[in-house]
């Protein structure tokens, strides 16, 4: 058990892509520091550096210069099989496009991060598989195939998926993304469950209305940090989701209009 505050701690990290000859800095020495159990919101433009940052801190890159302490081990210098390793034991994604092996099923889906970890030994895969799947509400749909499923559910998948592992931070890049506001709000309801739960929450958004579910939004342009905001009152998913007309409520009340 962590029994640091801290979860996250960067200092003066940047990110320099090579192509050829030409250099793109598009991290120019950001320091952030993340309290384990917060939920964490990344604006920024596009092309600001948002994603090249939360690969930095989910460990699926590292940065040209700087530090970064991950629970107090700093992983800013592992080789490929060392990330790997950290990655699968702390860290879940989730990503705008759901990023699902599509000739594969729900269950092969969620199961996928426990091929490449040792499991988990105290309980059978197959129990830890359905718990996850059940967790966001899938159960019915273990037997089906991505392409079966809405976008609202793809998401879902991905995001059992992150929890298999049972880690401590999920990163969510832009996850909404591609979603209608009813079910993004749907998703970030999830989100804000698992972070009462004690999941430290990293979310990556360019609309500030989403970016509001968090406690914290971090502001991000060219590469660099331009400020900060602590959200008091953060918006509740759950609660404005009961404001918000379902699908069948609109084609319903659309039905009362046509005179017969
Ligand atoms: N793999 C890469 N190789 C070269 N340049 C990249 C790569 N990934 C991102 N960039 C560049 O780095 C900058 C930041 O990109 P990115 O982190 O994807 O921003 P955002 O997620 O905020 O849109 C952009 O200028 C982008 O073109
Ligand atoms: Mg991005």
């Amino acid at each position: 058990m962590n029994m640091n505050k801290k979860i996250i701690e960067i200092k003066n990290v940047t990110k320099i892509y090579k192509i050829d000859s030409l250099k793109v800095n598009a991290l120019n020495g950001i320091d952030l520091e993340i309290d384990n159990g917060e939920f964490l919101s990344i604006m920024g433009p596009s092309g600001s550096g948002k994603s090249t940052l939360m690969n930095i801190l989910g460990c699926l890159d590292i940065p040209t210069s700087g530090s970064y302490l991950l629970e107090d081990e700093d992983v800013s210098k592992l080789n490929d099989n060392q990330l790997a390793e950290i990655r699968n034991k702390k860290v879940g994604f989730v990503f705008q496009t759901f990023n699902l092996l599509s000739r594969t099923n729900i269950t092969g889906n969620v199961e996928l991060p426990l091929i490449y970890s040792k499991g988990k030994k105290s309980r059978s895969r197959k129990d830890l598989i359905s718990e996850v799947i059940n967790s966001v509400g899938l159960a019915e749909w273990v037997r089906h195939r991505p392409n079966e499923l809405s976008g609202g559910q793809r998401q879902r998948v991905a995001i059992a998926r992150a929890l298999v592992n049972d880690p401590a931070i999920i990163l969510a890049d832009e996850p909404t993304g591609n979603l209608d506001s009813r079910t993004g709000e749907e998703i970030m309801a999830i989100f804000q469950s698992l972070n009462r739960q004690g999941k430290t929450i990293l979310f990556v958004t360019h609309e500030i209305d989403l970016a509001k579910h968090a406690g914290r939004i971090i502001y991000l342009k060219d590469g660099a940090i331009t400020g900060e905001e602590i959200i008091k009152d953060p918006i509740d998913a759950q609660k404005r989701l009961e404001d918000m007309p379902k699908l069948e409520d609109k084609i319903n009340s659309l039905g009362e209009n046509i005179s017969l």
